[in-house]
């Protein structure tokens, strides 16, 4: 039994034997190491330090816990997979789980988005579908489309595929000349035109047409697919302004360009639906996904693909291989059972219109916070929403980070933040009395940045 009585003192540390090996990954490591922000248990809307104190989830982890944390049916699918079957090889082999994920899944996906490719993360997700963009011209012998189309202020993960097509300056600079041959979108913020909306703002839908002017450019022949965020997320929550989406959908049908929508974000109820394609009634030819797939329990991604890209790779002879691409964890048996415990938590809470029912109440909620000092615009879609400070005098960036320390050692609250930007996306089971517990605190700390 010393197996187990390892694994067990291994589960029991709370403490760390030193803070020096891990580098964190998007966090100014100096200063975490000299105040830590640490979490070593949580259930359902809250996280617990090692000392037991609750720390609010406002942020559904990193956007992935859209079910509530450690919930008791996703544990025991992953509990008894493990015992089950530990891995299974998803190169010429299969098992049942990944298909049956795959159905579910699928059938969540409007119109004939009906075939599953999984990875293991967004960025994974994203560079899966610019491959497979990139490939299908080619299978279809137009193989010069090449370009691809992102975004301004777009977060498409950390490949060098989706940091090429991202527009956030910093994911892009240090990091050499990326792909070729890429273009972006103007972003759709303007708070000028936009302050304070809740959902969708008025102001915006004809910035879809800048990707005319793109095609005049580059000409139709040579681009293969455009990527957005159907909400741009990670650059502080830009909800689409209304028409804008379909807009896009129109211009990619009329030159023969494909349309993917990252939904890494907003993909599994943040927004009310299963998909935001569905909420803005826009098909697009690929759909990634990730994070709430499996409430953030197992990591796992994937891209959903229409009929009409998956038969274009069947066409050839039966035994060779259709598209070269896969990660040995596609399809991994502890992420499918999670994924299936989940999408059943999500079907049977029907959390995703309950988001749908709680969205007006959670955007006068985060509007009660206009006024407070250095509010310079909110925006709300879902059960996501973002305030916007000013910078302080010591520069961009550093009220927000103010924020999150303060957030987190003083308020017990945990919060996202891009620059003086604050975030916010609570799992989606959140009741009345944790959106005023985070509002309350919210409010406070803003104040306490001032
Ligand atoms: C829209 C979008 N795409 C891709 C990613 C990358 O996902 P991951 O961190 O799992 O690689 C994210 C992560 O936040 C995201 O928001």
């Amino acid at each position: 039994m010393a197996g187990s009585s390892a694994l067990r003192a291994a589960n029991d540390i709370q403490q760390p034997n030193d803070l020096d090996s891990w580098w964190l990954p998007f966090t100014a490591n100096k200063s975490f190491k000299t105040n830590p922000r640490m979490v070593s248990r949580a259930k359902d809307m809250y996280y617990y330090t090692p000392e037991g104190k609750p720390v609010i989830d406002g942020t559904s982890g990193l956007w992935c816990c859209n079910a509530g944390h450690n919930r008791d049916e996703i544990v025991s699918a992953i509990q008894t997979q493990a015992q089950e079957l530990d891995f299974a090889p998803g190169f010429q082999y299969g098992h049942p789980l990944a298909f049956t994920a795959a159905s579910r899944i699928a059938q969540l996906a409007p119109a004939d988005l009906d075939h599953v490719f999984f990875c293991n993360s967004g960025s994974e997700a994203a560079d899966t579908a610019l491959k497979i963009a990139l490939a299908y011209w080619n299978v279809k012998g137009q193989g010069q489309k090449t370009r691809l189309i992102g975004r301004e202020r777009g977060y498409h993960g950390v490949g060098f595929g989706g940091i090429t097509v991202g527009g956030i300056v910093n994911n892009r600079k240090f990091f050499g000349s990326l792909l070729a041959g890429a273009d972006h979108l103007p972003h759709t913020y303007n708070r000028e035109h936009q302050a304070y909306s809740k959902g969708e703002p008025e102001w915006g839908a004809h910035l879809a047409d800048d990707l005319e002017r793109i095609v005049a450019l580059h000409d139709a022949s040579t681009i293969a697919a455009v990527i957005v965020e159907p909400m741009a997320g990670s650059t502080g929550a830009l909800p689409p302004p209304k028409g804008y989406l379909k807009r896009l959908r129109e211009i990619c049908d009329k030159h023969d360009i494909l349309l993917v929508f990252d939904e890494v974000i907003t993909g599994f109820g943040r927004l009310g639906y299963a998909f935001a394609a569905e909420r803005y009634g826009v098909v697009p030819d690929m759909i990634t996904f990730a994070k709430a797939v499996n409430s953030g329990t197992v990591p796992m991604g994937g891209v959903i693909c229409r009929k009409h890209i998956y038969d274009a790779f069947m066409s050839g002879p039966d035994n060779v291989v259709e598209l070269f691409h896969g990660y040995t964890y596609s399809g991994h048996p502890l992420a499918c059972a999670a994924t299936i415990a989940t999408l059943d938590i999500y079907q049977r809470e029907n959390l995703f219109e309950r988001t749908r029912a709680i969205e007006a109440r959670w955007a006068d909620a985060m509007m009660s916070l206009k006024g407070l000092p250095n509010v310079v615009d909110i925006r709300t879609l879902g059960l996501v929403g973002a305030v916007d400070l000013a910078p302080n005098e010591h520069g961009p960036g550093k009220r927000g980070y103010a924020a999150i320390e303060k957030g987190f050692h003083d308020y017990g609250l945990m919060l996202r933040t891009a620059m003086d930007t604050i975030a916010v996306a609570p799992p989606l089971i959140a009741e009345d009395k944790h959106i005023d517990e985070i509002i309350d605190k919210l409010g406070r700390l803003i104040r306490d940045v001032a």
